[in-house]
C-alpha cells in the first residue's frame, strides 16, 4: 500500500458543534466510537453551537481559545472535528493550536485504511485518501513535529506530503487500472459461481450490528471482529454447507455508517456491488440499538440505490442476549416464508432457526408431500422427525408409515434422490380438504441440485 501503517493511541480532543445551518447530527457518541475505532484516546470533549461555521477556523475566537487551553492542559496530540473542514481551516487550526487537526473525512479514511483487507478495498481506500490528500498538500507542516504515524497520518506521513500533484495523479491512474482488473476478476468469480448454481448470501447492515460475528458463527472463519466500527471493509467470501441443502457462499460486507462523507460514498458502495447479485440478503440489525428502525431504513434505502432491493431479504435481529426477554424466534409472512429471525451471534442462540430460514428461502420455500416409509427406513424417519418436517403420521395395513411432511423443496429432492421412497396421497385428498401448496414430482437423482 502507498501509505504508512503507524501506531496510534494518541491523546485526542473531540470537537463537535451543533451548527444551525447544517442538518442536525444525531449522535455524538457515534463520533466518539469512530475516534476510538481509529485508536484515539479521547481526553476531552468540547461541544458548542454556532449559527454557521466561521470561515477561518471553523469555530469562533472564544471556542478556539477554549480548545487551545484544553490542548495545553491535557497535552493532546490531536484535535478531531466531527465536521468537514476545508484545507485552509485545517491549516489555520493547526497553526493556532500547535497540534495536529483532523476532520471527519480524514478520521473515517483512517479507519478505512486500517481495516481494508482485500486488494480491491485497499485500492479504493488509497484512492479516496489520495483525493483527500491532494487538496491538502499545501498545508505547510513545518510548524508541527514531523511525527510519523498518528491518526490521519496513516495515509499522510511526511513522505506523502512531499509528493507533488503529478505523482499523485499518476498513482490515481494506476489505482484505477488496478481496480478495473480486480473488478474483472470479481465479475468472473461471480459468473462462475452463478454457473455452478451455488447460492450466495450477503450479510449487510449497519456498522457494529454484528455481521462479522455472525459470519464467523456461520462459517467458523476467523474474520476479524472487534468492538469497533468498521471491523470489515471488504466483501469476504466463505463457503458453507447448509444442512438439508448443500453448499452456499456467505459474503460479509462493510458496515453502513450515518453521514458518510461524500468522497467516500463511491468506495463504500463499490464494496457492496456484489450484494445486488446475491441469492439472498441477510440484513443484520443490532436488536440492542434503540435507533434500530432508523438504521434499518437507511440500509434499505442504500440497497435500493444499488439495485439490491429486489433480492429476497431475511432480517436477522441480533444481540438478543443483551435485550431483556430476548428470545430466539422466527417470524413468517402470510405465505409462510421466513421474514425475520431473532438470534445472538455471540452465544449462538437462534442460529438453528436462522439456518432453517436460510435453507427454506434458498430452496424456494416449503412444500407439502406425503411419503410412505417402510419399517427398515427408521433412520430416515427419525431424521424427518428431528428436522421437524413431519406434520402427521398414520400407519397402513402393512405396517408402513404414511408421513405428511412439510419441508424445503430442495430437501425433499435430496431425500428422493437418495432414498427409495414411495410417494403417498397428500393428506388433503385423504381428508377431502384442499391444500393449495404445490405438490412436487418425484425426480431422478440426476436432476437434483444441492445434494
Ligand atoms: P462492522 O465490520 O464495523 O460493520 O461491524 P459488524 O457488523 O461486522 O460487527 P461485529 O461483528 O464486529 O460486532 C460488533 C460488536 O458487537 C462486537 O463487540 C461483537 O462482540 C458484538 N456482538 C456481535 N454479536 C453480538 C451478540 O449477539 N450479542 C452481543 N451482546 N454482542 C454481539
Amino acid at each position: 500500500m502507498f501509505f504508512d501503517r503507524p501506531d496510534s493511541g494518541e491523546k485526542t480532543i473531540l470537537v463537535h458543534l451543533v451548527i444551525d445551518s447544517e442538518e442536525e447530527r444525531d449522535d455524538p457518541t457515534e463520533f466518539e466510537e469512530l475516534a476510538r475505532s481509529a485508536g484515539a484516546s479521547p481526553v476531552a470533549y468540547i461541544g458548542g453551537t454556532r449559527r454557521q461555521p466561521a470561515p477561518n477556523h471553523f469555530v469562533g475566537g472564544g471556542k478556539l481559545e477554549e480548545i487551545a487551553a484544553c490542548v495545553r492542559a491535557t497535552g493532546a496530540e490531536l484535535v478531531l472535528f466531527n465536521h468537514a473542514l476545508s484545507p485552509s481551516q485545517e491549516r489555520n487550526l493547526e497553526k493556532h493550536l500547535k497540534c495536529r487537526v483532523l476532520d471527519r473525512t480524514g478520521l473515517i479514511l483512517d479507519i478505512f485504511a486500517q481495516r481494508a483487507r482485500s486488494h480491491e478495498g485497499k485500492l479504493q481506500v488509497e484512492l479516496a485518501q489520495l483525493k483527500h490528500l491532494s487538496t491538502r498538500l499545501k498545508r505547510g507542516w513545518t510548524h508541527l513535529d514531523r511525527q510519523k504515524g498518528g491518526i490521519g497520518l496513516k495515509g499522510a506521513g511526511e513522505t506523502q506530503l512531499e509528493l507533488d500533484q503529478r505523482m499523485i495523479r499518476q498513482r490515481i491512474k494506476a489505482i484505477h487500472k488496478g481496480l478495473d482488473r480486480v473488478r474483472g476478476q470479481r465479475e468472473q468469480g461471480r459468473r462462475s459461481r452463478q454457473r455452478a448454481e451455488v447460492p450466495t448470501m450477503s450479510l449487510v447492515g449497519y456498522t457494529n450490528a454484528g455481521k462479522s460475528t455472525l459470519f464467523n458463527a456461520l462459517t467458523d472463519a476467523q474474520t476479524y471482529a472487534a468492538d469497533q466500527l468498521f471491523a470489515t471493509l471488504d466483501s469476504t467470501l466463505r463457503r458453507i454447507k447448509l444442512p438439508n441443502l448443500g453448499p452456499a457462499i456467505v459474503a460479509d460486507t462493510v458496515g453502513f455508517i450515518s453521514h458518510l462523507p461524500h468522497g467516500l460514498v463511491e468506495a463504500f458502495r463499490a464494496t457492496l456491488e456484489e450484494t445486488a447479485s446475491a441469492t439472498l440478503l441477510l440484513h443484520v440489525i443490532d436488536g440492542a440499538n434503540e435507533a434500530q428502525d432508523e438504521l434499518r431504513m437507511e440500509v434499505e434505502s442504500v440497497l435500493k440505490e444499488i439495485d439490491a432491493d429486489q433480492v429476497p431479504r431475511l432480517e436477522v435481529i441480533n444481540k438478543i442476549d443483551s435485550v431483556p426477554d430476548g428470545e430466539p424466534r422466527l417470524l413468517r409472512n402470510e405465505a409462510g416464508l421466513p421474514v425475520r429471525v431473532w438470534v445472538s451471534a455471540k452465544t449462538g442462540v437462534g442460529l438453528d432457526l436462522l439456518l432453517t430460514a436460510m435453507t427454506e428461502l434458498l430452496s424456494g420455500g416449503l412444500v407439502s408431500q406425503t411419503v410412505i416409509l417402510q419399517a427398515k427406513q427408521a433412520k430416515l424417519r427419525s431424521h424427518l422427525y428431528q428436522s421437524k418436517f413431519v406434520t402427521g403420521e398414520q400407519t397402513d395395513e402393512t405396517g408402513a408409515s404414511i408421513l405428511d411432511l412439510r419441508l424445503p423443496k430442495a430437501e425433499l429432492y435430496r431425500i428422493l434422490a437418495q432414498e427409495d421412497l414411495q410417494l403417498g396421497e397428500p393428506k388433503s385428498s385423504r381428508s377431502g380438504q384442499s391444500d393449495s401448496l404445490p405438490q412436487v414430482q418425484a425426480v431422478s437423482a440426476g436432476s437434483v441440485s444441492g445434494s
